[in-house]
């Protein structure tokens, strides 16, 4: 190889063109191996084998238990003998001392690898155990982003509800019982090894649990499609979701059973998944994190209720993001203006969401507007305000909770 010598160092920048154009954005894509498709459960086996795992935890809910999924799903560890052992000790938006609590068990079994048949709590849970396998500590020393840096064991997610996107994210959310919000724990170590979605392991979602997932993938695709850093890699998959999502979660909600929709949404909460592990987020997530780490709320619920307020707040400067996100709601954007474009994408947003029997405003469930100054404060803090298009001030966050209030 040639030695670089700062002579020759000289020589070579002697010989850039003086019009050479600046070093152009990067762009980067991270995503862990995907397996998708109807009957697909039946590779769940081969799945852990393949990455190394003996005897994992199998990290589920009583719901995903009682609709028989874990009962479905362990016949094909069996086979491979793959020695599971199970944890379904967890509530919606899983807590700091049950993730302690899910890591005793953890080491108390010998456990080897993390497979996770459920909702966005399920696999957030396994992935927090993950974290404190490898590094050690308390889950809350790890939130941030890459603050966990040692290797971690290996992860198989299957997820149940057509929403989290956390089986392929580099994100888990866990709640913080002290301070009272929801910490966003990151770093490309948290990206699942395989992802593995068997759209028919959602059709025993009840329709209000398929509305609020199904809204939360609307808010990743929504977010992730006018993030800060969105990039090419990210925007198609976000485009494709917001396309999906229009024509399957309303048909999804009506009739469960319909695996037509069932696969279309779990298509898209792959695929808005895949754009905002590599995007990421923005307000609409950094404010419910807060609410709903203070009062113990449904995620894609606050979202749904938070998103046309801050989609409005973005558009007063930043309303050309939302004209490809309008023409994928299904808006004629030929020539249109972006203030308008905007406008008619937010109306389309708050359409769906009334159609599916969303509360119209926080006040509604239960949120207390003396609280707003806490979100405020804490929302500046939260991993995802950093890419919101718009810059978010503590004003801005109370702004658009007394909007959506
Ligand atoms: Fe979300």
């Amino acid at each position: 190889m040639e030695q670089v010598t700062p002579t020759s160092t000289a020589v070579a920048q002697d010989m850039v063109p003086a019009s050479a154009p600046p070093r152009g954005r990067v762009s980067k894509f991270l995503i862990p191996e995907v397996i998708f498709g109807i009957g697909t459960l039946a590779e769940v086996g081969g799945a852990v084998r393949r990455v190394g795992g003996r005897r994992p935890m199998l990290v589920s809910d009583p719901g995903v238990l009682a609709a028989g999924w874990v009962e479905r799903a362990t016949p094909y560890l069996d086979d491979v003998c793959v020695q599971w052992r199970l944890w379904h000790e967890l509530t919606p938006n899983p807590k700091d001392f049950e993730v302690a609590a899910a890591f005793e068990s953890y080491l108390d079994n010998g456990c080897d690898a993390l497979l996770a048949i459920g909702g966005g709590s399920c696999i957030d849970l396994a992935k927090a155990v993950a974290i404190l396998s490898g590094n050690g500590g308390r889950i809350l020393d790890y939130e941030g982003i890459d603050r966990a840096t040692r290797p971690i064991p290996p992860m198989v997610m299957v997820p149940t509800t057509g929403g989290s996107g956390s089986d392929v994210s580099q994100f888990c959310v866990v709640t913080d019982t002290k301070r009272r919000f929801r910490a966003t724990i990151g770093g490309r170590a948290l990206v699942p090894d395989i992802s593995l979605t068997d759209p028919e392991l959602l059709t025993t979602m009840p329709g209000e649990l398929t509305a609020h997932t199904g809204l939360d993938a609307f808010s990743h695709a929504i977010e992730s499609c006018v993030s800060e850093a969105c990039d090419f890699l990210s925007k198609g998959h976000a485009i494709a979701a917001i396309q999906a999502i229009v024509e399957y979660l309303p048909v999804a909600v009506e009739d469960p059973f319909d695996l037509t929709a069932r696969e279309g949404m779990a298509r898209a909460s792959l695929q808005a998944g895949l754009a905002f592990t590599n995007a990421l987020l923005g307000a609409t997530h950094a404010i419910a994190h807060q609410i709903g780490g203070a009062l113990d709320l449904p995620h894609g619920l606050l979202n749904a209720i938070l998103m046309p307020h801050v989609m409005r707040f973005n558009a007063e400067t930043h309303a050309d993001r939302y004209v490809d996100v309008a023409g994928a709601l299904g808006v004629s954007t030929d020539g249109i203006d972006p203030d308008d474009a905007a406008e008619r994408a937010i109306e389309r947003v708050e359409d769906l969401s009334r159609g599916l029997g969303i509360p119209s405003g926080l006040h509604e469930i239960g949120v207390d507007p003396a609280d707003f100054d806490t979100f405020a404060v804490n929302a500046l803090r939260d991993a995802y305000i950093a890419t919101n298009p718009r810059p978010v001030t503590e004003d801005d966050v109370r702004r658009i909770c007394v909007a959506a209030y």
